[in-house]
């Protein structure tokens, strides 16, 4: 990212609770959608005072770290979403008349099924779980985020992509009317991020629509991103709007911008550096601006799900 050093974080760019829950009175983010992913109650994303509507039927899941999460105002202010703004509170003080309803999501490519889905018919076919994954930013600062989602391997499956299909591509939306940050030259736009299939059918891969049970607020890429909590942040696109089955390796937007700094894998990896600052540790938000670092694990500690998918591979050279 065209990223500070962590040290360099100013505590101002950390908004308080106080400031946080002024903030809140008036979030009146989505627009009203009915569907069965609400709690009974919740007729949409927002309900009428404001508040993120309520998830329903959420499974637990043995996936989920048992470290204690992050708060939700951690969470939901210290933000990479470039399309917002580059300073970590942008997104939040941006995002907040985005309309993530209505929605649509292409599904495009080589698969059986494709077309342009509503977002409610879209999730139809799937349950949601709850995933507490850490979270690792290739800016060496990391997160415990109590997700909600379906497995992206249900979605994969679910759209049968044909033998011809290799990987997946997702894009963002690209709204200069809703995204102020579309206007800067940070990234060629729209943001766009892939995954092989083998990555996106591992089991820990999720679309995630929800935090801590409720609808996913704009900032942290309402109403659906990907979660792949063994690989770097920059990898979960946010507000996706297209999946496309492709038979060669999609073009990806860090990768496009800094190819030395940013591979297409982007898995989380202790041993090998960013040209600019070690990855050999990382400062937990919400640990205190001035806690102690603690070591990056390998696949950030989930190797044991996907250490495998890369046994060939050189993992110095193939970032
Ligand atoms: N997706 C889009 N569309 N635009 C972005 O700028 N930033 C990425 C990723 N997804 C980004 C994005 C980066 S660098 C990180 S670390 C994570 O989102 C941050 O997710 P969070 O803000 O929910 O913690």
């Amino acid at each position: 990212m065209l990223i500070k050093k962590p040290a360099d974080i100013r505590p101002s760019e950390i908004t308080s609770e106080s400031n946080y829950l002024k903030r809140r009175d008036f979030m009146r983010a989505g627009a009203i959608a009915g569907g069965s992913l609400f709690a009974s109650g919740a007729m949409g994303a927002v309900i009428p005072d404001g508040r993120l509507a309520k998830l329903a039927s959420i499974a637990k899941s043995s996936f989920s770290t048992t470290e204690t999460p992050n708060s939700f105002e951690d969470i939901s202010t210290y933000n990479n979403f470039y399309e917002f703004g580059m300073r970590k509170v942008d997104p939040f003080e941006n995002s907040q008349e985005f309309k993530p309803r209505p929605w649509t999501i292409e599904v495009a490519g080589h698969a059986e099924k494709t077309g342009r889905y509503d977002f409610d018919d879209f999730m139809k076919p799937f349950d949601l779980e709850e995933r507490i994954y850490r979270m690792r930013c290739v800016e060496a600062w990391s997160m415990v985020i109590p997700w909600v989602g379906v497995p992206l391997a249900d979605v994969v499956k679910h759209f049968k992509p044909t033998s011809k299909a290799r990987y997946v591509a997702f894009e963002t939306l690209n709204d200069p009317e809703q995204m102020p940050g579309l206007h800067g030259r940070s990234l060629k736009w729209p943001y766009r991020e892939g995954l092989t299939i083998a990555e996106a059918t591992n089991p820990l891969a999720i679309l995630a629509v929800g935090i801590y049970g409720n609808v996913i607020p704009n900032q942290n890429g309402a109403p659906i991103r990907l979660v792949t909590p063994w690989k770097y942040g920059f990898k979960g696109i946010k507000s996706i709007v297209k999946i496309n089955f492709t038979a060669t390796r999609p073009k990806t937007s860090w990768n496009m911008a800094a190819p030395r700094e940013y591979g297409f894998y982007a898995n989380v990896n202790p041993k090998v550096n960013h040209p600019r600052w070690s990855q050999a540790r990382e400062r937990r938000i919400g640990a205190g601006i001035f806690a102690g670092k603690h070591e990056t694990l390998m696949f950030n500690g989930y190797g044991e799900h996907v250490a495998h998918l890369y046994k060939d591979l050189n993992l110095r050279r193939n970032f």
